[in-house]
């Protein structure tokens, strides 16, 4: 019998990456979609003749039960989040109700249908926020600095608790910033690969951004999902950062997918009044917007992945400058619009 995946979060950009990766497989995958008021599969739209979609929210537990009884799922991958930091801010309760309770609701349905099903939740970096230690490990204290992480500390802190109380098969994995051509635009990278390819086809507008200083550990969301589903292929169930090892600025990846395009940039001015300037022609494509700054920042993410690469055997294969060029490249050939 092929083994059944359930997955929560299925229209994201995990979400999709993984339902291939389960598909070639062998997995009968089923995915969890709230409604819509205008039906859209996102980034599932090509795999629905091969997948299974479900109705269902995570604040609605009695969705969630009925979702497992269809499934019959032997591995739960919880993916589902309001997951844009700036908008956690702005919607701090809804995303304590997706992000931490949802954690809950979605571990109840599966202790009620199926026990000996095996649960991953999508932990995170961001948990780390002020960073304690450099690099970040398992055993780094936690300092979230925005309800987001807030709220994914209690999601990650009850799936522990679930494994320890119900014997659960569940297992975090505290996953560091992945990104891909299927990212959500609002998202930094994404942000600054639309905007390059747009510059690319014409438009002078220049590229508007908060924090370009903030530091991140980018990988690719492909080599992510991999991990994602070792962790819940061994022999006892635990909690694994997954991360490339290395740090840049988000300057430095604009730079980088600027250079991509063909546009070479000298910064000059600092704080609020730096700009990225065209080498070339003079012109400014790059300013800082305060708009974009966060009420509390996090200005620094660098993981260590030695115990996934030691115990799980996992490796990511897609390098810093592949990431850039792949997206950059996809975004260019989209054409992108004007938005
Ligand atoms: P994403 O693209 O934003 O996808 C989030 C998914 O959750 C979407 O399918 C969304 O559906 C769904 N969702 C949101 N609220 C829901 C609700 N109330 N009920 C059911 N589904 C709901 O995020 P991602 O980048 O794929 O990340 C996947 C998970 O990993 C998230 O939990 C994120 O917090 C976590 N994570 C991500 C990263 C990263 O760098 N990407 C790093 C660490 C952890 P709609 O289409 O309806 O919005
Ligand atoms: N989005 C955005 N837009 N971020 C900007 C901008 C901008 O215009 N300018 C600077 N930044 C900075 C942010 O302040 C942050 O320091 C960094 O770029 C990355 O921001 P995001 O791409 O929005 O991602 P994130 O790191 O806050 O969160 C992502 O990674 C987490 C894992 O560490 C999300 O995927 C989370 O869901 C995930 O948990």
């Amino acid at each position: 019998m092929a083994k059944s995946a359930l997955i929560t979060g299925i229209t994201g950009q995990d979400g999709s990456y993984l339902s291939e990766f389960l598909l070639k497989k062998g997995y009968r995958v089923f995915g969890i979609m709230r409604r819509k008021s205008e039906l859209n599969y996102g980034n599932v739209s090509h795999l629905l003749d091969k997948i299974t979609i479900l109705d269902g929210d995570m604040c609605d537990v009695n969705s969630l039960i009925q979702a497992m009884k269809i499934s019959q799922a032997d591995e739960v991958y919880n993916l589902a989040a309001q997951s844009f930091v700036a908008s956690s801010w702005s919607q701090p309760v809804f995303t304590g109700q997706v992000d931490a309770i949802g954690v809950t609701n979605i571990l109840d349905a599966l202790r009620i249908v199926k026990p000996e099903a095996r649960f991953y939740q999508a932990s995170t970096s961001e948990m780390f926020g002020l960073v304690q230690e450099i690099p970040q490990r398992e055993t780094t204290p936690f300092y979230p600095r925005s309800p987001y992480a807030v709220a994914k500390l209690y999601g990650h802190w009850i799936t522990v608790n679930y494994r320890e109380s119900y014997d659960l098969y569940a297992c975090s994995g505290i996953l560091f910033n992945h990104e891909s051509e299927r990212r959500g635009q609002e998202f930094v990278t994404r942000k600054i690969t639309m905007h390059v390819a747009r510059a690319y086809h014409g438009d002078k507008t220049p590229l508007r951004l908060g924090n370009m200083s903030a530091k991140r550990d980018w990988g690719h969301a492909e080599d992510y999902v991999e991990a994602m589903w070792l962790l819940l292929q061994q022999e006892t169930p635990d909690d694994y950062v997954i991360a490339t090892g290395e740090t840049r600025t988000v300057r430095e990846f604009v730079e980088k997918a600027y250079a991509q395009a063909g546009f070479n940039l000298r910064w000059e001015g600092e704080g609020i009044n730096e700009k990225g300037i065209n080498t070339d022609t003079g012109e400014i494509m790059v300013c800082v917007d305060e708009k974009f700054f966060r009420p509390a920042e996090v200005e620094l993410l660098l993981g260590c992945p030695e115990k996934a690469e030691a115990k799980l055997g996992w490796k990511r294969k897609v390098s810093f400058d592949e990431l850039v060029s792949r997206m950059v490249k996809h975004d260019i050939a989209q054409g992108v619009a004007k938005t």
